[in-house]
């Protein structure tokens, strides 16, 4: 277990991006309700997904993380969760086919309220409020009274993550993620693509696999892993207040878990050293993420994993590289260069939205769809020119046809960005702009494992 450490021990680091709550009785009653209401995860499960995630760390898998930039509390939905799901397992069934290694598979979902933001204020027509930092601290209304933090949204947050994995759980085993199922979905969809073509020589391919299985006997109902899937959450955990209250000791290990999530991660602007939110996650036995952006230098990261992780535990440390695509090829290989010198066994995964924000001439937040691609192609170029494993892709995504992202193969254009543009916080990819993509590093995917397989012949 980590030493000097304990779950407030972060209170007395160095915090940015956490809110002032301006009535303190208020706040300590809820984080003192928090920390009796049940743990939304098992350590178990936690330590199932690390085992998964060592895997991916050794080569033998790849990770799949997707979901919203921010849920919040007005899209709270079933339909919003099950389409976020059901893409999500779509993607993973062609990542899994091209790759032929498993995919983890690990949402942005219940949990993914809290944000850290670039300016603490904000600005519309001449008036200035503190800026909206995500439904569990306040709210996006553009009112004083709605900017204030106020700790009673957790209570809030909590329930509807309780709900949201309920339903992930149900979809998960309950029968609906059934291969088969999942597969004819991606059929009806290439159906509306203008790159069918492109894509239906792969589908095929899996529509044959799956029927040679099928006539060998091997099916849902033979085999019940074909009926369901194994799936995880995750979430930044910034709202360290929160995370606290959700922290347990596991009774069969004695380990401390933050039980508000499989894997939680730290993000971009919190990751550096001393920070409040570096030494909360050191304790905790979950797989933790974090987010590498170009300020970030070689030393400074190896000094990061030696503080998260001391023991070089395998599943441990994601990576998640968020660049830019202009910058990725640039600033990538150095880290990815330490990393492997020093030994520490991580998973690498490239995040290619934080990167590749810009705003549309309509004053729209977007992201190119083909910046996205980009990036996410300059991430595997490094990786082989490495000889390291591009384990993973983390993507703020939806299953709704939102216009949030600009370009993919049903073209999104800057002037129809207000047609259906919903998201709270960041630009995100639509259904069918993430299928897309899963096509695409498919093709990535595939040209490792032949450039693996010729070496090895
Ligand atoms: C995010 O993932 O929503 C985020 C804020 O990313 P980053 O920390 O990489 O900027
Ligand atoms: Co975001």
């Amino acid at each position: 277990m980590a030493s000097n450490w304990n779950a407030h021990s972060w209170r007395s680091a160095e915090a940015k991006h956490l809110p002032t709550y301006p009535d303190a009785a208020k706040l300590a009653a809820v984080e003192e309700t928090l920390t009796r209401f049940p743990p939304l995860v098992f350590a178990g499960e936690a330590r199932a997904l690390k085992a998964d995630l060592a895997n991916v760390a050794a080569g033998k898998g790849f990770l799949l993380q997707g979901g919203d930039c921010a849920e919040s509390f007005a899209e709270f939905h079933p339909n919003n969760i099950r389409d976020t799901f059901r893409v999500l397992l779509q993607m993973a069934v062609v990542l899994t086919f091209a790759g032929k290694q498993p995919v983890v598979k690990v949402g942005r979902m219940a949990g993914q309220f809290a944000k850290p933001r670039s300016s603490p204020m904000e600005t519309i027509g001449g008036v200035e409020l503190p800026s909206y930092l995500g439904d569990n601290i306040n709210g996006i209304e553009f009112t004083p009274e709605s900017r204030i933090p106020d700790p009673e949204r957790m209570l809030r947050a909590y329930s509807q993550a309780a709900a949201t994995l309920n339903l992930l759980r149900a979809f998960s085993t309950g029968g609906y993620a059934n291969l088969r199922q999942v597969h004819q979905w991606t059929l009806d969809h290439i159906g509306k693509s203008p790159w069918a073509a492109k894509f239906i020589e792969t589908a095929d391919k899996i529509g044959e696999a799956l029927d040679f299985m099928e006539a060998c006997g091997v099916n849902p109902s033979t085999v019940p892993q074909l009926q369901g899937t194994t799936f995880y959450t995750s979430h930044e955990a910034l709202l360290l207040q929160y995370e606290q209250a959700m922290t347990r000791q596991d009774s069969l290990t004695g380990q401390w878990y933050d039980t508000s999530a499989h894997m939680l991660w730290i993000g971009d602007r919190t990751r550096f050293e001393g920070s409040a939110h570096v030494e909360f996650l050191r304790g905790v036995g979950n797989p933790i993420g974090m987010k590498c952006g170009p300020s970030l230098t070689p030393d400074a990261l190896l000094r990061m994993l030696d503080t998260l992780n001391p023991a070089r535990e395998a599943g441990r440390m994601t990576l998640i590289s968020r660049f830019g695509h202009d910058k990725v090829e640039a600033g990538l290989p150095a880290l990815v260069r330490a990393v492997a010198r020093e030994g520490h066994p991580v998973v690498w995964s490239c995040d290619p939205m934080h990167g590749n924000v810009i705003k549309a001439d309509n004053g729209y937040k977007t992201r190119p769809f083909d910046r996205i691609l980009s990036e996410v192609k300059g991430f595997f170029a490094v990786h082989r020119a490495e000889g390291t494993h591009a384990g993973g892709i983390h993507i703020e995504m939806t299953g709704q046809d939102v216009t949030e992202c600009t370009g993919g193969a049903v073209a999104i254009t800057q002037d129809s960005l207000g047609d259906r543009y919903h998201t709270h916080c960041d630009p995100r990819l639509n259904a069918a702009q993430s299928i897309e993509l899963a096509f695409l590093l498919a093709e990535a995917l595939n040209l490792e494992r032949a450039e693996r397989k010729a070496e090895a012949a």
